[in-house]
């Protein structure tokens, strides 16, 4: 039977209903098709392309024409899932004229039906603002790593309780500017359980417990593709490193040694 596209209606239903949302980040064409044809409910395009897919230290100096390539490439690829993008640095913090102008185009040229982006009380005007020309907005509290300069490095944030009570606030706000859900990334599971309960719309976690209406991981550290560094709330499902290093050396061995190509890739 086939699946009709996921909207974030269906996303608030399936919190009302206790279902489960998956979510897993796309940044090309062939992983978005993978994981849509697998039924995960939204692909999406973080910024985390600029860790896992460019090799830089942080999210930081990802920009908006990237952001809207990978958008578009993940958008083809995907026919049921919702696409949601995220708003890189500097796109939505300068002004509100700017965050309409930059969120327009993940939707207009990029094509996703979302956008994320990083922040809780002092975001909520911008929410609002994406919001009120109808553009579908995803919170994201909690350990937010376009602030890591601020935090000081990718910590658990809302350890202490005047932390914790400023996450719930942010989480309030958030919800209260529109936002149709929000991720919380690194937070302790029962500050998780106690803001998923506080709030209407669902919360995504990422390392923040099993009491989150659903879970999101970056694709290439469930794949095992980022060898470098695994925070402790990746679960790695494959190793694909060692399939691709597999078939690398196959190559390699087999050009070097004649075997490829044989008569049957070749033309008469
Ligand atoms: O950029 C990203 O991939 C994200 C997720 C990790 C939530 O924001």
């Amino acid at each position: 039977m086939s699946r009709k596209q996921t909207t974030i209606l269906d996303l608030q239903r399936m919190k009302r209903e206790g279902e489960k949302i998956t979510v897993l980040t796309a940044y090309d064409y062939p992983f978005a098709r993978l994981m849509d044809a697998e039924g995960v409910d939204v692909i999406l395009v973080g910024d985390s392309v600029g860790s896992v897919v460019a090799g830089y230290d942080t999210t930081l100096p990802v920009t908006m024409d990237e952001m809207v390539y990978h958008t578009r490439a993940v958008a083809r690829g995907s026919e049921k899932a919702l696409v949601v993008a995220d708003m890189p640095f500097l796109s939505y913090q300068v002004d509100l004229a700017e965050a309409r102008r930059n969120a327009g185009r993940l939707i207009k040229e990029g094509g996703a039906q979302a956008v994320k982006l990083e922040g809780g009380t002092n975001m909520a005007e911008t929410i609002h603002a994406l919001v009120d020309i109808d553009i579908p907005v995803v919170g994201h509290i909690g350990l937010t790593p376009q602030s890591i300069h601020r935090m000081g490095g990718y910590r658990v944030q809302g350890k202490q309780a005047e932390q914790a009570e400023k996450l719930l606030a942010d989480a309030r706000a958030v919800e209260q500017a529109g936002a149709c859900a929000m991720v919380l990334e690194a937070i302790p599971a029962s500050l998780a359980k106690e803001i998923t309960a506080a709030v209407e719309i669902p919360t995504i976690g990422i390392g923040a417990g099993i009491d989150c209406d659903g879970q999101v991981l970056v694709i290439h550290d469930i794949l095992g593709l980022c060898e470098k560094y695994s925070p402790k709330f990746v679960k790695r499902y494959a190793d694909a490193a060692t399939l691709i290093r597999g078939g690398i050396r196959d190559y390699i061995d087999e050009v070097k040694s004649g075997a490829f190509p044989g008569p049957e890739h070749s033309f008469k």
